[in-house]
């Protein structure tokens, strides 16, 4: 991939171009907790987006998608919002940049990837944290990793229009080959844990749906927290999140004013916990326990948090019996995406086997399967 990319360039462009990658992520445990400052899990894998970069002598920002086939030209000065979706992750983090006084000229970007999109795999989390690494790497900016993390959050809040949680920009710039990160999210304290899963492996099961919901329920879910945030800290002031909250306090202040806004806090507040126990599994060495608590994620999220869809709870019940998964789950934002899946190894093939021609039935979808190997996270290359 990397050479074509440079051979694309090259084209275009003249100059050597500076390259970087950053890869999706996955997310072991610990949903829709980031934005509420509990933990996540999530470690980032061997699929990327690449960028080759290279300065200009103008004050232009002159972009091209391998993957789209399409250009995009805008000026520093007044970046915009543009038309390309893809084009609103980079200048996203260029108006980010300058916004936080950054001295940044005119540059060339061509970025290519194979992190499936609309996967719950953040395709879009990459290409920001790509971008923003090259421009830091091109400019001589000096930003340490967990700046450029914030600014490409921002990027997705403010050119993206997803008020999204800090969870998928840091696992693709932090990630460690054969470690999950576990990351409070208030703190930003992390660590990382070793994945020794030995004859295990992670598959993901792709949905193929499209998230057509993901982001404007997403923003809901976010907003239905705070607003019971708001309900509990009127008598509880030290409550400033759900991760301060607990279920005698949604008893007591949410659920009189509203039925579906308890029932989203308590999958988040029962998260935050099974996060934290799913850790010290982890670290016990019983994945057996660890996968049971990725199905109560699952049906939390289907049940109570209602972001799966009927294709992810057809794949993860599918599995649900089987001796040979460990543990499954939707992974992401939801409405769509994968399923994530601890699977022996020697099963696997025979597993997939099984599943797709029911699931075709089912959704008139294809499956897509992918094993996630856990790799380094933004780098030079
Ligand atoms: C998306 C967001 C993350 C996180 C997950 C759900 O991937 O970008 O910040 O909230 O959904 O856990």
């Amino acid at each position: 991939m990397k050479e074509a990319i440079i051979a694309e360039f090259n084209q275009r462009f003249s100059g050597e171009p500076l390259i970087v990658r950053s890869p999706g992520r996955i997310n072991l445990i610990g949903e829709h907790t980031d934005y509420n400052d509990g933990f996540v899990l999530p470690a980032s894998v061997d699929k990327y987006i690449y960028v080759a970069t290279s300065k200009r002598n103008d004050r232009e920002i002159h972009l091209y998608s391998i993957g789209f086939q399409e250009e995009c030209k805008a000026s520093l000065a007044s970046p915009g919002i543009p038309q390309q979706h893809w084009a609103k992750y980079i200048l996203g983090v260029a108006a980010q940049l300058q916004k936080n006084n950054f001295p940044l000229a005119g540059f060339n970007l061509v970025f290519d990837g194979d992190i499936p999109m609309g996967a719950g795999m953040s395709s879009s989390a990459a290409l920001e944290c790509a971008t923003v690494f090259a421009l830091n790497e091109l400019f001589g900016l000096s930003i340490s990793k967990i700046e450029m993390v914030k600014m490409a959050q921002m990027a997705e809040h403010e050119y993206a229009g997803v008020k999204c949680g800090i969870m998928d920009q840091f696992a693709s710039m932090f990630g460690k080959e054969n470690k999950a990160i576990q990351l409070d999210c208030r703190s930003l304290h992390y660590e990382y844990v070793p994945l020794e899963m030995k004859g295990i492996q992670i598959v993901l099961l792709n949905t193929n749906v499209k998230h057509q919901l993901a982001s404007s329920e997403y923003n809901v879910r976010r907003q239905q927290c705070e607003d019971a945030v708001n309900l509990i800290s009127k008598h509880q002031p030290q409550v400033q999140s759900l991760r301060d909250a607990n279920m005698k306090m949604l008893d007591e202040w949410v659920k009189p004013v509203d039925a579906s806004m308890y029932r989203r806090c308590k999958y988040v507040v029962e998260e935050i916990e099974r996060l934290q126990n799913a850790c010290r599994d982890l670290s016990n060495g019983d994945l057996k326990a660890f996968g049971k608590k990725m199905f109560e994620t699952h049906d939390g999220l289907s049940k109570l948090y209602n972001v799966s869809c009927s294709e992810a709870d057809f794949l993860v019940d599918a599995v649900r019996s089987n001796p040979n998964v460990i543990g499954a789950r939707m992974m992401g934002g939801g409405f769509g995406g994968c399923s994530i899946n601890l699977v022996k190894e020697e099963a696997i093939q025979q597993l997939v086997e099984e599943i797709r021609e029911p699931y075709y039935n089912f959704s008139g979808l294809h499956l897509d399967v992918y094993i996630a190997n856990i790799r380094n996270g933004t780098e030079l290359c």
